[in-house]
């Protein structure tokens, strides 16, 4: 049995991983943490402890999996990595560095770190076939569409979809006339070998993302919608079973599917 602790246990994403890991066979929930609605039971004997730290102690989870918010993951991960545990990361927002910093610390603890900005099994098949596309056409763009109460932008599908893209192609968006932004922000933000992407955040979505590639006479959409939280589970147990197995920093879940 894997121990287990979960990070933002009371959030959204948090109370679907505990519920999943309470009803696997292959894993036991040691202790579940968060910052509001202490004390609350959320599986048999697990109350909502709100010190990461304090919890880690006294139940000795071999992973913890967070999904908590973008200015306190990288906490979390390093206290995880100082004191012994194997950090599962759902939250997103780590920049580069802050990425850098987990995979040196990971190395040097001699343990394990997963983080994946999606861990829909559908969403990681659609980041590949935008990669297997990318070599194919000139011009790309990525609209994503999310809930409005995430709290950075763009998602961190989003940036690692470009960046698995960029490893194909190096300039999109090319051959376009000079552009004048009549409103700043109107042709979206611009990262990886030129690929605009634009965010939008409203209520009725949840997760969706659309990767568009154009070249004379044709459009190539590639579209993924995550309808249900549930969608995440499977890739969220898989990426814990993997990280307290092996001894690697690994960042998206397209390295172990
Ligand atoms: N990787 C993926 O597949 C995936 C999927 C969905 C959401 N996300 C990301 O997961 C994160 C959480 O999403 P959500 O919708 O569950 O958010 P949420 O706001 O519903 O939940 C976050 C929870 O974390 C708690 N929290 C905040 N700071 C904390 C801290 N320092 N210690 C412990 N708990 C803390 C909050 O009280 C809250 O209960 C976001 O960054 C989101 O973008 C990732």
């Amino acid at each position: 049995m894997i121990k287990v602790g979960v990070c933002g246990a009371m959030g959204r994403m948090g109370k679907e991983v505990v519920n999943a890991v309470c009803c696997s066979n292959d894993f036991e929930l040691v202790c579940a943490v968060d910052v509001v609605e202490l004390d609350t039971e959320v599986c048999e004997g697990v109350h909502i402890n709100g010190d990461l730290k304090g919890a880690i102690e006294i139940a000795k989870p071999d992973v913890v999996i967070d999904f908590t918010q973008p200015k306190n993951v990288f906490e979390n991960a390093k206290i995880c990595l100082e004191n012994g545990v194997r950090p599962v990361i759902g939250t997103t927002g780590l920049s580069e560095a802050r990425l850098n910093t987990l995979r040196e610390m990971t190395e040097k603890s001699n343990l394990g770190c997963f983080i994946a900005p999606n861990f829909s099994t559908g969403a990681v098949l659609m980041m590949k076939f935008a990669k297997m596309a990318a070599k194919y056409f000139e011009n790309a763009e990525i609209i994503e569409l999310h809930h409005n109460q995430k709290k950075d932008a763009p998602s961190g599908t989003a940036i690692k979809t470009a960046q698995m893209m960029a490893e194909e192609n190096s300039s999109f968006t090319t051959g376009n006339c000079d552009e004048t932004e009549i409103i700043a922000g109107s042709r979206g933000g611009s990262t990886n070998a030129n690929i605009h992407i634009h965010s939008v955040r409203m209520p009725g979505y949840m997760a969706s993302q659309e990767v568009l590639f154009g070249s004379a006479g044709q459009i190539l959409s590639i579209r993924h919608d995550s309808v249900d939280r549930k969608c995440y589970m499977p890739g969220v147990l898989l990426a814990a079973k993997y990280t307290a197995e092996h001894n690697e920093f690994v960042y998206g879940l397209d390295n172990i599917l």
